[in-house]
Parts: structure tokens; C-alpha cells; sequence
């Protein structure tokens, strides 16, 4: 069954083709953040206006690539939510039309599913069940993964997600935006230790998170200290010190509680070097294993989203007709299980 999907949850626009017999065949991205660069943040309605004008040269581009044609698409997942309302009504009408045209089923996927489940594209997949990090522009959890469409929320942010405060220091600092990987890479120049910022809620007793006390540490630093470069790299520092050991600390923490010896890292976070080399050590040290997504797939992108859906879509999931559905606001948990 070839299967192509559509991710355009925020500011990227991301297509791709997975075989459930070949696995990936192409995929695609085009990111929207130079074009959002200059308002400091994303623009929804740009946002969406963009991705109109992207999907399709993406789609032929990953036909093209995998040397297939637009009739031999069996079936077309796009994220159905949670995301911009706007964004996501791109997607889900270019999947509903394209659906139509060739009398294909067209099935809505959860942009957490698809992130939880990136790890699988991998050679060597964790089996289930496993517990998943995730941490993304928009979300922080800790999951139980049982199997696909069997999740369960062991411990989430009260506040921002890791990526969230990132992006809102990367901006104190005036790194621009989006501050996330600009900030981790100006940590890496900064000197350990010169500065000491809290660990919200490490002794909590849960596993829950609250990262935007971070921030507004940040923001007392920055007010009473000089702005010199080497400052600056030493805050973003103690900053990425803090939220790594806070999120390296959990993640253990769930693998305790819930016995388990394998963790997946998934969203856009999951890129974020520092984090993984934290976990790297703890899982040398404790004897657990660590899976990630390729870099390209730790951040938004339609592989994930291909491969989600053609988890459900081999099941007999999915809808002919050229109906869709967006659901900007979707707790994971309440998604369907898998038929
Ligand atoms: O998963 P993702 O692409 O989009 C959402 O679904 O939110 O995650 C984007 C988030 C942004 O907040 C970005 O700043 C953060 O991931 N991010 C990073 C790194 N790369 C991306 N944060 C820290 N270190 C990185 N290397
Ligand atoms: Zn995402």
C-alpha cells in the first residue's frame, strides 16, 4: 500500500510517500521560517496561505523522486490536528480533493502520533511498549506507548513545553526566532557552571513539568547582567543545563515507574544535542535504551505522518468521499485505537 502524507500543522510543509511493504520512498519539506522571521513568530494566516502554494510542487517533487505516479497512491493521511485551524485546512482539503479524484481512502492523523511514532521509521524500532518523550514546539509529555493508537499521559507540562521556552529565552536573548536551535547551539560556546538557574519541579514527586519559572529566571538574569557575547552564551548555558536535566531526570524517572527499559524522543526538542547526550549517559549508566527519530524527522515533517497513517490505513481506517475533518484542539488520549 502506497501512502502519501500531508503535514501543514504550523510552519512547515511536509509531504511524503511510504510503501507499507518498501517503507520510505521520498519525502519533502518546506519550512516557512524565513517567511515568518521578520514578525518574530509564525503568522497563521501566511502560514496557511503558504502552504497552499507548496503542497502540490511537493507532492510531484516526492512522486518524481520515487519514481512513481499519481494514480499508484493508494490511500493519503494528513494531520488532522492539533495545529493552526487554518493550516490544517490546507492539508486536509488538498488530501480530501486529491482523495476524491482518485477514488482513494483519505484518513486525519494526530500530529503527536505521528511524532511518537517517528522512531519507527528508524533500521532498528523500539518494540512496544516503550515510554515517550515528547517534547515539541507545543507540547511536553511523558507517554506509556502500549502499542500504535494505545497511549497513555504519565506526566505533562503545567505551563510551556520545553520547545515553547526555547523559543520565548532564544527571544530574551535576542536570538530571534525560531529561538530553539539558535539558542542550543550559542549554549554550546557558554561556559558551564558561571550561572545557576532553578530545576522547576525535579523534585516534584511526578512527572510533570512547568518550564515558564525558566524563563522569568532568564529574564532576571539578563536584566542584572552585562550584555557581552560571553554573557549572553553563559546564560544560554545555564539554561539549556537546566531544562536538559529536568527532562533527563523524568524520563528516567517514568522508566522506573512504569518498569520499562526503552524511551523514545520524539518532536522537535528531540533534536536538541545537549539532551541527547544527557541521555546517552544516564542510559549507559542505568542500562536502558534510547531511540530517536533522524534529526530531519525529530522536527515536523510528512514522513511521520505518512507512516502514522499507514499504521491505521492498512487496518481499514480511513474514508472515501472527499469528507475531512480538523481538529485544531486534540488531547492525544482521545484519539481513536487502532481498528
Ligand atoms: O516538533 P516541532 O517541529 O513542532 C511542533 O510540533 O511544535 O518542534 C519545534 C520546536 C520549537 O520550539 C524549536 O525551537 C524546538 O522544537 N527545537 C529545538 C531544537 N530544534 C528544534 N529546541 C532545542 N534544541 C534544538 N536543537
Ligand atoms: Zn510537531
Amino acid at each position: 500500500m502506497l501512502v502519501l502524507g500531508i503535514e501543514t500543522s504550523c510552519d512547515e510543509s511536509g509531504v511524503a510517500l511510504y510503501h507499507t511493504g518498501r517503507g520510505l520512498l521520498a519525502h519533502a519539506l518546506h519550512s516557512q521560517v524565513a517567511m515568518h522571521a521578520e514578525y518574530g513568530g509564525v503568522v497563521p494566516e501566511l502560514a496557511s496561505r503558504d502552504h497552499i502554494r507548496r503542497v502540490l510542487p511537493l507532492t510531484r517533487k516526492v512522486l518524481a523522486e520515487a519514481g512513481c505516479q499519481i494514480s499508484d497512491i493508494d490511500a493519503i493521511a494528513y494531520t488532522q490536528g492539533p495545529g493552526l485551524a487554518g493550516a490544517l485546512l490546507v492539508g486536509a482539503s488538498i488530501a480530501a480533493a486529491l482523495g476524491f479524484a482518485l477514488n482513494v481512502p483519505t484518513l486525519g492523523v494526530h500530529h503527536l502520533e505521528g511524532h511518537l511514532l517517528a522512531p519507527l521509521l528508524e533500521a532498528n524500532p523500539p518494540e512496544f511498549p516503550f515510554v515517550a518523550l515528547l517534547v515539541s514546539g507545543g507540547h511536553s509529555q511523558l507517554m506509556r506507548v502500549s502499542g500504535i493508537g494505545a497511549y497513555e499521559t504519565l506526566g505533562e507540562t503545567l505551563d510551556d513545553a520545553a520547545g515553547e521556552a526555547f523559543d520565548k529565552t532564544a527571544k530574551l536573548l535576542g536570538l530571534g526566532y525560531p529561538g530553539g536551535p539558535a539558542l542550543s547551539k550559542l549554549a554550546e560556546t557558554g561556559q558551564p557552571g558561571r550561572f545557576k538557574l532553578p530545576r522547576p519541579m525535579l523534585h516534584s514527586g511526578d512527572l510533570n513539568f512547568s518550564f515558564s519559572g525558566l524563563k522569568t529566571a532568564v529574564l532576571t538574569l539578563v536584566n542584572n547582567q552585562p550584555s557581552d557575547p560571553q554573557t549572553i552564551a553563559d546564560i544560554a548555558r545555564a539554561f539549556q543545563d537546566a531544562i536538559v536535566e529536568v527532562l533527563a531526570a523524568k524520563a528516567v524517572a517514568a522508566l522506573a515507574a512504569t518498569r520499562m527499559t526503552r524511551l523514545v524522543v520524539a518532536g522537535g526538542v528531540g533534536a536538541n544535542r545537549q539532551l541527547r547526550e544527557g541521555l546517552s549517559a544516564r542510559a549507559a549508566k542505568r542500562g536502558f535504551r534510547v531511540y530517536y527519530p533522524k534529526l530531519e524527522f525529530c522536527t515536523d515533517n510528512g514522513a511521520m505522518i505518512a507512516f502514522a497513517g499507514a499504521m491505521r490505513l492498512q487496518h481499514g481506517a480511513g474514508e472515501r468521499g472527499g469528507a475531512f475533518t480538523v481538529t485544531p484542539r486534540w488531547p492525544l488520549e482521545q484519539i481513536a485505537p487502532m481498528l
